[in-house]
């Protein structure tokens, strides 16, 4: 059965379509089949929008192509759509947590960290307010650790 994993950030724009990709992309080149993933904002300000133009460029400088990307908002019906739900940091994981409807709907959530490095409870840094380096910073965060959850994935080690 397929898995569908949803990569949650505030604005859709930045840090949850990197992981989308980049997750994406570490399991095709580990041959990991069955898994679908996707992403979306707590906000839906920026919505229907291609990623921040900062997170483009600097994604293309390591040789991805994010441009394909529009932002939307989390909606509570997705709940049911999604098996684990990946929140990139603390506000962002309060935010989902209001609007689960049930233990079920809160089981799914976590810290994107936390699931490649249990008992971290780190959050991936904001880059919006900062500057170019911010955006370098935050692809090599998400790039390692969607390395190592494909890797569990791979094992069967995610729940
Ligand atoms: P993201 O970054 O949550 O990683 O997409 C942000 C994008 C937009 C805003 C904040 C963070 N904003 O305030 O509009």
């Amino acid at each position: 059965m397929n898995k569908r994993i949803y990569m949650v950030c505030h604005g859709n724009i930045c840090r949850s379509p990197l992981a989308k990709f980049l997750l994406i992309k570490k399991l095709a080149e580990k041959g990991v089949s069955g898994i679908e993933v996707d992403s979306a904002g707590t906000s839906g300000s920026h919505a229907g929008q291609q990623p921040d133009a900062r997170t483009m460029a600097n994604a293309l400088t390591h040789g991805l192509d994010t441009s394909s990307h529009r932002a939307k908002q989390f909606k509570s019906t997705d709940f049911a759509k999604f098996d684990r739900i990946y929140v990139m940091d603390s506000a962002n994981y309060s935010d989902i947590m209001l609007l689960a409807m049930n233990e079920e709907d809160r089981s799914k959530v976590e810290l994107f960290l936390e699931a490649a490095y249990p008992g971290s409870k780190d959050s991936v840094p904001d880059p919006w307010y900062g500057d170019e380096k911010g955006f370098e910073k935050v692809y090599n965060i998400i790039d390692k650790a969607c390395g190592i959850i494909a890797d569990k994935l791979k094992k069967g080690e995610m729940p």
